[in-house]
């Protein structure tokens, strides 16, 4: 799908410069995300990838600059007021609750916005957790617990998705199942901003990339343009 610069902007990031006590993690990010895009930032480890979802959902303490969801900023809001706005985070660690059963713990996320996934059409999407529905968390292999945390935040009615690596440590067979998901979550009308370190993965599916580097943006490219930067960009990620 070709994203028009005039779709309608769903996140857009100013000059959000964060720190953890005294240490800065991040100093003047600029990112924008359109609607129906799959935007993919891109650095090495402790660059400042997670920091920035983070930054976005309203977990840091102290951050400056301007953050929009879908035109709100979000400005003083709690994470709980960010998430109403439309947007969803699954994070890195996956946060599945192992004495839970798969089903409980797909239904933990409240529901914030209309136009959710119901749970069987959750199970539509990744029949693998209908078969476990009853099993507990800790049962779960990590393909199948990274599906969950996908899943799960498909109910609650928001349409831009943040997804913190979810291929990390998974087989290559689940790695391409998850990029048919994350392709079919845009078709059907999801807008996704994710991370990644398996830039062969995110190459093949992201629209847009950003590289981010101690904590800032140092070089934006898209799909396209891959082929023709290649060596500068698996130099800057140390490929
Ligand atoms: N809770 C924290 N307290 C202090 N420093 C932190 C904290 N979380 C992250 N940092 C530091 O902030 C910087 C950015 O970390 P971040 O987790 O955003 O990196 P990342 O790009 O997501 O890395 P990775 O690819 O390893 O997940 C790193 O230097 C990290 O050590
Ligand atoms: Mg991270």
């Amino acid at each position: 799908m070709v994203v028009t610069e005039t779709a309608r902007t769903c996140l857009k990031v100013g000059k959000l410069t964060a720190h953890y006590d005294e240490t800065i993690a991040l100093q003047d990010i600029s990112i924008e995300v359109r609607e129906g895009e799959i935007v993919c930032l891109l650095g090495r480890n402790g660059a400042g990838k997670t920091t920035t979802l983070r930054a976005v959902m309203g977990l840091l303490g102290r951050r400056t600059g301007a953050i929009e969801v879908n035109g709100h900023a979000t400005e003083g809001l709690p994470p709980e007021a960010i998430a109403r706005l439309g947007v969803a985070y699954c994070p890195e660690e996956r946060g599945i609750f192992a004495s839970l059963t798969t089903e409980e713990n797909l239904l933990l996320p409240p529901v914030l916005s209309p136009g959710g996934l119901s749970v069987d059409e959750i199970y539509e999407i990744f029949p693998n957790l209908k078969t476990r529905r009853s099993s507990p968390g800790t049962r779960l292999s990590g393909g199948e617990q990274q599906m969950l945390a996908i899943g799960r935040i498909l109910r609650t009615g928001a349409k831009l998705l943040l997804l913190d690596e979810c291929t990390e440590g998974l087989a290559p067979i689940i790695v391409q199942k998850i990029g048919q998901t994350v392709s079919m979550l845009r078709d059907r009308g999801f807008t996704v901003l994710m991370v990644e370190q398996n830039f062969r993965f995110a190459s093949q599916l992201a629209d847009r990339f950003y590289v981010i580097e101690s904590g800032a943006v140092i070089d934006q490219f898209t799909r396209a343009e891959i082929a023709g930067r290649l060596p500068h960009i698996e130099a800057a990620l140390g490929l």
